[in-house]
């Protein structure tokens, strides 16, 4: 990860408000005082918010995540602002200085404390954030001794701790959004679309799991045991199951590169369009499970030429009628072989219909445009790019502007338009929208918004 020099700025920017929030955070009236009645939430809860976010559970196709949202919650209503911004600041920190020292092993100091600082200082800006929203619309703590039921406005305190929720989730998914898109070049609001994702069904489960764990806290900390074992076990089985899932999966890659044995060009081959294919699914605008789709189905689309003979898959010639045949089999086979595994279930008709062509002459199934899954259309044409521009057993590799044109020149008749139009623009062969600079400007700008709006919060309320 290098970083350009505006996603650096926005880095310094975020320390800033990190160091400002703290500083702010321990001078308010009373915070020392009410640190002292807090010690036992802060040490129980700092310590199950550390476990969560060690014992991060790896998504499929979207690295790790660490539930702490319902810890956040929990602490804001027990001990408001002081104990929410404490145990979520100190518990990453600590977390993070702990899960992230492989990359020092990898000798990465830099990248080491890059990600360290963003990771602590995203959660502490969000949480300052959300905690003081939670102020202003009327939320309070329980502790001492209240709890939400027996509280004058329980409903109330209810919906301040979910608009302090939808804050948090949203202020830590546009910091996060930022960073990426700064880093990457991509755009602001896909990512912060992605970070948004079954905002509804979040609160519905870990805001109220956050807002249980409060109100069980406040009549004996004891309590907690009936939430959090159930919790703990939940957590466990589900780690096991995304273990399990992406062990099925590099299993299937694996079987996928056992074609490297037979036929070392089918192996670079698919992670060559692996890579293009995403780059096309993104510029066409499909979401994150989308493109991950199509990434995963570009890596295995050949799977099914585990099946085909060897006479006839390293033929250096071309085929004869019968083994054309035999081979335009794969795809079936490949599709056979996916159908039966949840993991592959979003994939398997990609893997069937890649060879469709957009006129409708394509196999196994004839199917014309429209009809032809999006992802199949979206590897049907870099899987050709690919095949092109790679030296074959019986001709040598075309130059790319040569493979492009043959590309373009089946436009609408082998592929889709669209994604054509999408592959030449990834190769800069489509004229630039007008004002580059002033658009750059403005993607530059646009992941700076949310650091600036909490900036001028922080200074009308603070200054
Ligand atoms: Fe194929």
């Amino acid at each position: 990860m290098k970083l350009s020099r505006a996603a650096k700025t926005y880095l310094l920017f975020l320390i800033f408000l990190t160091v400002s929030v703290s500083y702010v955070s321990v001078n308010l009236p009373n915070f020392g005082e009410q640190w002292l009645g807090l010690m036992t939430p802060f040490l129980i809860f700092a310590g199950i918010s550390l476990l969560i976010q060690i014992y991060e559970i790896e998504l499929v196709h979207r690295g790790n995540i660490a539930i702490t949202h319902p810890i956040f919650i929990a602490t804001l209503l027990l001990g408001g602002l002081p104990l929410a911004i404490a145990v979520m600041a100190i518990s990453t920190l600590a977390a993070e200085l702990i899960v992230r020292w492989p990359l020092i092993k990898g000798n990465s100091l830099q990248r080491y404390m890059v990600t360290v600082a963003f990771n602590v200082s995203q959660i502490a800006v969000s949480s300052f954030a959300a905690a003081a929203i939670f102020e202003v619309l009327g939320g309070h703590s329980l502790l001492p001794g209240g709890h939400i039921t027996n509280s004058e406005a329980p409903v109330a305190l209810v919906l301040a701790a979910s608009v302090g929720f939808l804050t948090y989730s949203f202020t830590s998914s546009a910091l996060v959004a930022g960073i990426i898109s700064l880093t990457e070049k991509t755009s602001f609001s896909y990512y912060l679309r992605f970070g948004l994702e079954n905002l509804l069904v979040q609160i519905l489960s870990l805001g109220a799991l956050g807002i249980l764990l409060a109100e069980v806290y406040s009549y004996s900390p004891w309590n907690l045991l009936l939430v959090l074992i159930p919790m703990g076990l939940v957590h466990a089985s589900l780690r096991n199951y995304m273990r399990l899932r992406q062990e099925a999966q590099k299993t299937f890659q694996s079987v996928a590169q056992m074609l490297a044995v037979r036929d070392p060009y089918t192996y670079e081959h698919s992670e060559g369009v692996e890579q293009l294919a995403g780059d096309v699914a993104r510029i066409c605008s499909l979401s994150q499970d989308e493109i991950e789709n199509v990434k995963a189905a570009a890596l295995i689309h050949d799977i099914g030429k585990l099946a085909v003979p060897d006479r006839i898959l390293l033929k250096p010639g071309p085929l004869t009628e019968e083994e054309r045949k035999e081979m335009e089999k794969h795809p079936v086979i490949g599709a056979e072989l996916l159908k039966n595994l949840e993991i592959y279930r979003g994939i398997v008709q990609i893997v069937r219909h890649e060879h469709e062509r957009w006129d409708g002459k394509g196999y196994p199934d004839g199917l014309l445009d429209e009809k032809i899954p999006f992802g199949a259309r979206i590897i049907a044409v870099a899987d050709v790019y690919n095949a092109l521009t790679t030296d074959r057993p019986y001709r040598k590799a075309f130059p790319h502007t040569i493979a492009l044109k043959m590309i373009r020149d089946e436009s609408g008749k082998q592929f889709d338009p669209r994604v054509v139009n999408a592959l030449l623009q990834f190769f800069g062969e489509l004229a630039e929208q007008p004002q580059p600079i002033l658009r750059r400007a403005w993607q530059t700008a646009i992941p700076f918004t949310p650091i600036l709006i909490l900036v001028v919060i922080f200074l009308l309320k603070y200054a």
